[in-house]
């Protein structure tokens, strides 16, 4: 009989976070309050002027198709971002405009990847780039990182082979919230550039910092590296904009021009309304973003102290993005035995939702996003705490 489905797309796994939500969702249904940890999106409402900007583009009419790879304006925006924010040097040529950073990543691996080729990705890692890899018949090369989840050269370089085609960083990190110190980026950037492999940075998260610690650019580390970087960022997490999808590359020119005849054959355009809307989140101010992130840092601080107070967790101190990434290993028994388990576990009898570290290459932890108040996250921890103790 004819197959119904690609082999392509039957090498794709279903999203862990959408498995959880489905499960909670369940549990809901039967009338149990379940608190939802699992969320990897900003618990606030877009800003007022980025609403209004993209009303006003609705009221006069601005509803066409535009060029594929974004509004001349919005692109020439975000060149200039690039530069003021971030110290990378690029023009409006080197900007493509795409339906989130996902989509952006997407199309990246599709005009980048031949058969076969490998791309290095630091365990724990963001689940869709994994997927995305696949998608595109590339190899994905798991390298692990350190205990404190940040990257080890040596081991970088060790997974090095003929068929690499690039490295893919991502700080601050999905899962982990680590920040990668600049010598760390620096460090990995050489090995791209002594191997000549690309260097894809995933900056989503960018202006979510915490206590010191301070975001790069990798592009922004030197003229020899910009080359061989391609960042990907968004506009989804900074200015809770999620449902929006608007994210974007910055890339050599090249790679530009083959995304923007890919997108042009497959989405076309971003939503024209929605590249009104960002053109203000970039001319605005940058208050409601600050206001965001502070709010976020007193909940992470809340949250690590409260995992190391139950006994057998351990709970490094995120300096970023808006994630924790507990080791809870301590805690597995018998019956509750691994990630996936465990999250059953406090599912059923915590009534929490969280994301089992497996989906991220790390069965030893679980990811509690502080996307939800203070008093709910205060609340969380404290069924988790009394539940834990059963085990
Ligand atoms: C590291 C990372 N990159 C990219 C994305 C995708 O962002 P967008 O919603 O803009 O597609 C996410 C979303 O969770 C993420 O965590």
């Amino acid at each position: 009989m004819v197959e119904l489905l690609s082999e392509r797309v039957s090498r794709i796994a279903p999203s862990a976070t959408f498995a959880v939500k489905a499960k909670a969702n369940a549990l809901k249904a039967k009338g149990v309050d379940v608190l939802s940890f699992g969320l990897g999106e900003p618990d606030f409402d877009t800003p007022q002027h980025i609403k209004d900007a993209a009303k006003k583009a609705l009221d006069e009419g601005f509803t066409k198709y535009t060029a594929a790879a974004g509004i001349p304006e919005l692109r020439e925006g975000i060149a200039s971002k690039m530069k003021e924010q971030n110290s990378v040097e690029c023009s409006a040529a080197n900007i493509i405009v795409s339906n989130g950073a996902k989509h952006s990543l997407h199309n990246i691996f599709q005009a980048m990847l031949n058969p076969g080729d490998e791309v290095i990705i630091l365990s724990p890692y963001w689940v869709s780039y994994l997927e995305q890899i696949k998608l595109s018949e590339g190899k994905p090369i798991i390298v692990d990182c350190d205990e404190q989840f940040q990257p080890i050269p040596d081991k970088i370089r060790e997974a090095i082979t003929d068929n690499t085609k690039m490295i893919v960083v991502n700080s601050p990190n999905n899962p982990t919230g680590a920040v990668f110190p600049k010598a760390s980026l620096k460090a990995v950037a050489d090995i791209a550039l002594e191997n000549d492999v690309y260097i894809l940075s995933d900056e989503c998260y960018e202006n979510f910092v915490y206590g010191g610690a301070e975001h790069h650019s990798v592009a922004s580390l030197s003229p020899e590296i910009a080359e061989k970087t391609i960042t990907v960022n968004a506009f989804s997490k900074t200015f809770a904009m999620t449902g929006w999808r608007v994210g974007y590359a910055v890339a050599p020119e090249p790679l530009v021009k083959a995304m923007s005849s890919l997108q042009g054959q497959t989405t076309s355009n971003v939503n024209s309304i929605a590249q009104k809307a960002v053109i203000a989140a970039l001319e605005g101010s940058l208050d409601d973003v600050k206001n965001m992130a502070k709010a976020f840092d007193e909940r992470r601080k809340f949250a690590v102290d409260a995992f190391n107070s139950i006994d057998g967790v351990k709970c490094n101190k995120p300096e970023g993005a808006f994630y924790l990434f507990p080791y809870v290993d301590g805690l597995y028994t018998e019956k509750v035995k691994g990630s996936s388990a465990f999250c059953d576990f406090l599912l059923e009898e915590a009534h929490v939702a969280l994301v089992p570290g497996v989906a991220f290459g790390l069965d030893s932890c679980v990811r509690f996003s502080c996307a939800s108040s203070l008093e709910s996250i205060e609340k969380g921890l404290k069924q988790i705490k009394e539940a834990t103790k059963a085990l």
